[in-house]
């Protein structure tokens, strides 16, 4: 089993977002998939809701239980657990990093998401942690930018950008993907692309 955190620091970065499409992603490949739900807002758990309880699995949990969340996930024959994590809260994210074989940190291409990097960082040492750029505008430098400071950083930069994309948040209120939304878009082919990545990486 493969056990992915997404954590950031920073809230707003789309933490649950990916988290929900890779799961969906795993599913529609036709294997067992589970989502924690470390996040006590429960943004996964009520993305499952408007899904109306079809898989993927969303778990709540609480850093306590997380270990034990991960063993009955791992019985039951999931290959791809991923955790999504809170803002702003250091154990919670240790301990998800803890359990995890690979971190995913999404960071937009700005200023404040960028400086957030330092301290997410440094709560995941310890395990490969790799960042994600996400929310990347089409036109300007700001990806490029953001390239060069996540470089500076010595940190690991997925080869796969997110861009600002519409459908994501469009498919999240109806309890979907954007692979499922509008999967013949830019977005649902970004996934794509990433979840690709992430059988290559682990
Ligand atoms: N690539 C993207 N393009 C457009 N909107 C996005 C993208 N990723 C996330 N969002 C939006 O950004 C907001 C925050 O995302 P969310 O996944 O809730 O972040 P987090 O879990 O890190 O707080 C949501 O409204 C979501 O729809
Ligand atoms: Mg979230």
């Amino acid at each position: 089993m493969l056990t992915l955190a997404l954590i950031a620091q920073k809230g707003g970065v789309g933490k649950t977002t990916i988290a929900a499409a890779l799961a969906v992603a795993h599913q529609r490949a036709g294997a067992q998939v589970a989502l924690v739900d470390l996040d006590q807002q429960g943004s996964a758990a009520a993305w499952s809701r408007l899904r109306g309880g079809q898989p993927p699995e969303v778990i709540p949990a609480h850093p306590p239980s997380l270990r034990s969340t991960l063993g009955a996930a791992k019985k039951n024959g999931t290959s791809l657990t991923l955790i999504d994590t809170p803002p702003r809260e250091r154990a919670g994210a240790a301990e998800a990093a803890k359990h995890a074989d690979l971190v995913l940190v999404p960071c937009q291409p700005s200023m404040p998401d960028l400086l957030a990097l330092p301290p997410t960082l440094e709560v995941v040492a310890g395990t490969r942690a790799v960042v994600l750029l996400n929310r990347c505008p089409a036109r300007g430098s700001w990806t490029a930018e953001a390239t060069a400071a996540v470089h500076q950083l010595t940190a690991e930069l997925c080869p796969v950008v997110l861009g600002q994309r519409v459908a994501h948040a469009k498919a999240f209120v109806r309890g979907q993907s954007a692979q499922e939304f509008e999967p013949n878009s830019p977005a649902a082919a970004e996934v794509a692309a990433l979840y690709t990545w992430l059988q290559e990486a682990r």
